[in-house]
């Protein structure tokens, strides 16, 4: 079987992200079984339908990657126990091609999150499920990782270094989402 594709989407456009570091590591444990690239998003509009026809260079791209991937794996900060603007814009703008019919309709998707508080982004990761499910979106619900306390969990250059329990869940995630993309690919 051809390699499978997944995009990474980090809702945080921060350089030092620890949702970004959570998807470095993901790409880590995934090594060669699939495609894992993190999506560049950052120069994107904010969502306004006076603009949305033509379509901006920054956001055709974005559609672009989105369609050529077999599974999208989202990496959400917690903001005010929700997913951050930043992310909702993003999903704004990639519903919008096909209307009902929308580009992520059958998709597979997963969910992860690290926070320096202490939900680990679950609430968050709540209202993101309701949001791409919305969208049509095929859910892998378990395992979803949720790390609390980040900021115990840098060392001295600021790497992130998991505690042994959350690597274990987020290999059996990575692992879990694999097969899970690879049977709907089948
Ligand atoms: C936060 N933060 C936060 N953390 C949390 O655990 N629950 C929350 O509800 C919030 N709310 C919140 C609101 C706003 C506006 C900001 C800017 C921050 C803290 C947040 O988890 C922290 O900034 C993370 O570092 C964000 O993720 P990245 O950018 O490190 O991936």
């Amino acid at each position: 079987m051809k390699k499978i594709k997944i995009l990474a989407i980090v809702g945080s456009l921060r350089k030092d992200s620890y949702n970004r570091k959570l998807a470095l590591i993901v790409k880590e444990l995934v090594g060669d079984r699939a495609d894992f690239s993190l999506l560049e998003y950052g120069d994107i509009p904010l969502f306004n339908e006076d603009i949305e026809k033509p379509t901006p260079e920054a956001v055709r791209l974005v559609y672009d990657e989105v369609r050529a991937a077999d599974g999208l794996w989202f990496f959400t900060p917690e903001y005010n126990h929700f997913f951050p603007g930043v992310l909702k814009n993003l999903l704004d703008w990639i519903s919008r091609p096909q209307g009902a019919n929308n580009l992520l309709s059958g998709t597979p998707a997963t969910l992860s999150g690290i926070t320096p508080g202490m939900t680990g982004t679950a609430v968050a990761q709540d209202h993101l499920v309701t949001l791409i499910s919305y969208l049509n979106m095929d859910v892998m619900n378990a395992p979803r990782v949720t790390v609390p306390n980040a900021l115990q969990l840098l060392d001295e250059e600021g790497k992130l270094i998991l505690a042994k329990p959350s690597l274990r869940f987020l290999e059996k995630q990575v692992d879990g989402f694999i097969s899970f993309v690879e049977k709907r690919k089948a």
